[in-house]
């Protein structure tokens, strides 16, 4: 039988707390522990049966639960490390400072609020679970707002940032006013991972 690299859940960089009052201890708590944990599992148990499938259509029948599960696994894992304490706690998160990925936001959005602002009106307008990306175009290295469906990954641009827009990532603190939610991510966007991203994505 072949063998199958297992795919595990990645520890967080900071404690379950220490995004608050932007995102609460509950639901980093139980997005980390169980959201982002099932889906490690899922896609665990549909590699394996891909590797012991012993036709194309067994390999067909599984691609959907790998692409669901696989891209919930990368999608959480780049998702934690989009996020940092926010200044008010000592933090670095919501800090954006001078450097390439800032001179690359002025030019194209013209100013953070302006890149904060279009990033939530797409990413708000989603409609059912999907994903609000900033990414880098590999072609014209230049930033691109996108959104996902589900957990489809980015798969078009170099992922920057990444904002999970399905209800377990804001409900039990922001109820139905996905809005708040969004408005309030910023105050924790780790933007000095953001940076590190866009420098190797625009081959700076
Ligand atoms: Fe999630």
């Amino acid at each position: 039988m072949a063998s199958v690299l297992k795919a595990s859940l990645p520890s967080l960089d900071y404690p379950y707390d220490a995004l608050e009052p932007f995102i609460s201890q509950e639901i980093m708590t139980l997005h980390h522990t169980k959201h982002h944990q099932t889906y490690v599992n899922a896609l665990n148990a549909a590699e394996e049966a891909y590797a012991k499938a012993s036709s194309p259509k067994e390999r067909i029948a599984l691609q959907a639960a790998l692409k669901f599960n696989g891209g919930g696994h990368i999608n959480h894992s780049l998702f934690w490390k989009n996020l940092a304490p926010s200044s008010q706690k000592g933090g670095s998160g919501g800090v954006l400072n001078d450097g390439a990925l800032k001179k690359a936001i002025d030019e194209t959005f013209g100013s953070l609020d302006n890149l904060k602002k279009e990033f939530n009106t797409t990413t708000a307008g989603i409609q059912g679970s999907g994903w609000g990306w900033l990414g880098v175009n590999p072609k014209t290295r230049r930033l691109e707002i996108a959104t996902t469906a589900n957990q489809d990954p980015l798969l078009t641009l170099v992922p920057v940032i990444g904002v999970d827009i399905w209800e377990h990532a804001f409900y039990l603190q922001y109820k139905n006013v996905k809005v708040d939610y969004l408005n309030a991510i910023w105050n924790v966007i780790n933007f000095e991972e953001a940076e590190k991203r866009f420098r190797e994505a625009a081959k700076l």
